[in-house]
């Protein structure tokens, strides 16, 4: 079942349900009103009855002349009279009474002798339904007559009726324009969601370009559109990452076993010295560890993507683990002629693993000697602020330009102008920094200019003085 029909149906019961209470309810109260009406009259007629019999001094009413006569209004209106006597037999009675006996019910003669007024309601066959009014008359303690006035609720049933006929012509007819209506409405608002269920499937078949057009209104379906978008933007993004990933990588191991068999097949072309051979087998020795490196560092990658890698949490104090790599990087230096200098240091004691954050700083020292010049300098330092160790690496090398500043933390990405200064490097260190400082709830960042050099920042947070 479509939402669409359950959302019509449950609409369509909870009118059905509303309009049958109000309709029953009208019917109740008009019924009730229409008959309180009918019986105040009888009522005020009654009681003008009585007044007459009060006048003539409660003397028995003789033939149905004088009774014409005493209450001429009799005639006129469709009322009747009877006048019974306290053994409850017709003493007299007007002429409009129909063909039928109406004797006095016993409950009538009851309550009369009680003293007290009765409404009842009466039905012959064939005719149309009564209504009596019997009230007693007490004449020094004693019952003297009991006056019975009655008149036909035809009308009233009429009325009701014709209400009736009314209510059940209109309630079908409402309640069937109203489903229409609701199931057109519902159509209406799922359209939408119709449009967005196409999308997904073709986006399901591999389109990761299709996009929903965001509708004007900022509504529950318009939020779903636009979720829905943003989703499909990430998906899209992370594709293409996963496909440029897998074809940098294969890039990447491809160049190596491509100079080691370029290497291998010129050896052995003809028989050769063995300095010759051992030349080769030290060079192919090279590639196969720039080899193992690469795989190496994608191994952890892919498992500090899967959060498999384990990192210790003590703390380290920064300013000895900076004294550490500074020297290691000076010996570094020494190949390019880069003089590698620590210019200010604080007491910095951060918590974390202290050899991923020697790996990460050696890295960021690393890249600003080999893209430095030879003979510049390269800077680092390590101060306090709000609370963070902050350390920077600074060189004057080559720079990075503002587009390649938000790449660079991407695995496999090399600059150009990199790639021209130094065949070294796999476009790894970075992301490994990046993902070592987040780790320890840091961050890098980095600001240079091409040709003046690049400074690297990471800011930690300092362990609470405890
Ligand atoms: N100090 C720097 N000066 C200029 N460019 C830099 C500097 N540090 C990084 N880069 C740029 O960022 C790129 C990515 O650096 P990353 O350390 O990830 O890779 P890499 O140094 O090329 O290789 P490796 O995986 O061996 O570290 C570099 O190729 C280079 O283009
Ligand atoms: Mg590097």
């Amino acid at each position: 079942m479509t939402l669409r029909v359950r959302l019509t149906l449950w609409y369509g019961t909870a009118l059905a349900l509303i309009l049958i209470i109000f309709s029953t309810v009208l019917y109740v109260m008009t019924a009730r009103s229409l008959r309180d009406a009918v019986d105040q009259s009888l009522e005020e007629t009654a009681a003008a009855a009585v007044r007459a019999l009060e006048e003539r001094g409660f003397l028995p009413l003789v033939d149905e002349g004088e009774l014409m006569s005493q209450f001429p209004e009799l005639a006129r209106i469709d009322k009747f009279f009877q006048i019974f006597s306290p053994s409850g037999t017709i003493t007299i009675r007007s002429p409009n009474v129909k063909q039928h006996e109406m004797p006095l019910s016993r409950q009538a003669l009851e309550v009369a002798y009680s003293g007290r007024t009765l409404f009842e309601s009466a039905k012959y066959p064939k005719e149309p339904p009564l209504r009596l009014i019997s009230v007693p008359i007490v004449y020094r303690g004693s019952l003297l007559y009991i006056i019975q006035v009655g008149t036909t609720m035809d009308s009233v049933e009429h009325t009701l009726n014709r209400l009736l006929l009314v209510l059940l012509v209109s309630m079908p007819v409402a309640l069937a324009v109203s489903l229409a209506g609701g199931w057109f409405m519902a159509g209406r608002a799922l359209r939408p969601v119709d449009a967005i269920t196409l999308a997904a499937q073709r986006i399901a078949e591999g389109d990761l370009t299709q996009r929903l057009t965001a509708p004007a209104s900022v509504d529950e379906i318009g939020r779903l559109t636009n979720t829905f978008n943003d989703m499909i933007d990430r998906l899209e993004t992370s594709f293409r990452q996963i496909r440029q990933f897998s074809s940098d990588a294969s890039h990447e191991l491809r160049t190596p076993l491509t100079v080691m068999r370029g290497e291998t097949e010129l050896a052995l072309r003809r028989p050769r010295e063995p300095e010759d051979y051992k030349a080769v087998m030290e060079s192919n020795l090279e590639e196969i560890d720039r080899m193992t490196r690469i795989v190496d560092e994608l191994l952890f990658l892919s498992r500090a993507d899967m959060g498999e890698v384990k990192m210790e949490h003590l703390p380290v104090s920064l300013d000895s683990l900076i004294e550490d790599v500074q020297r290691q990087a000076s010996l570094l230096g020494q190949e390019r002629e880069v003089q590698v200098v620590l210019s200010c240091t604080a007491p910095a004691v951060v918590s974390g693993d202290e050899l991923r954050l020697r790996e990460l700083f050696l890295n960021l020292v690393d890249n600003a000697i080999k893209y430095s010049r030879s003979g510049g300098t390269v800077e680092m330092a390590l101060t306090i602020e709000q609370g963070q160790a902050r350390l920077s690496v600074t060189d004057h090398g080559i720079g990075i330009t503002q587009e390649d500043q938000s790449q660079i933390f991407n695995r496999f990405y090399r600059t150009d102008n990199a790639r021209a200064h130094t065949k070294k490097g796999t476009g790894l260190g970075l992301a490994i920094c990046s993902w070592i400082a987040e780790s320890h709830r840091g961050q890098i960042e980095v600001q240079s200019r091409v040709g003046e050099g690049s400074t690297f920042t990471v800011r930690l947070p300092l362990i609470s003085a405890a």
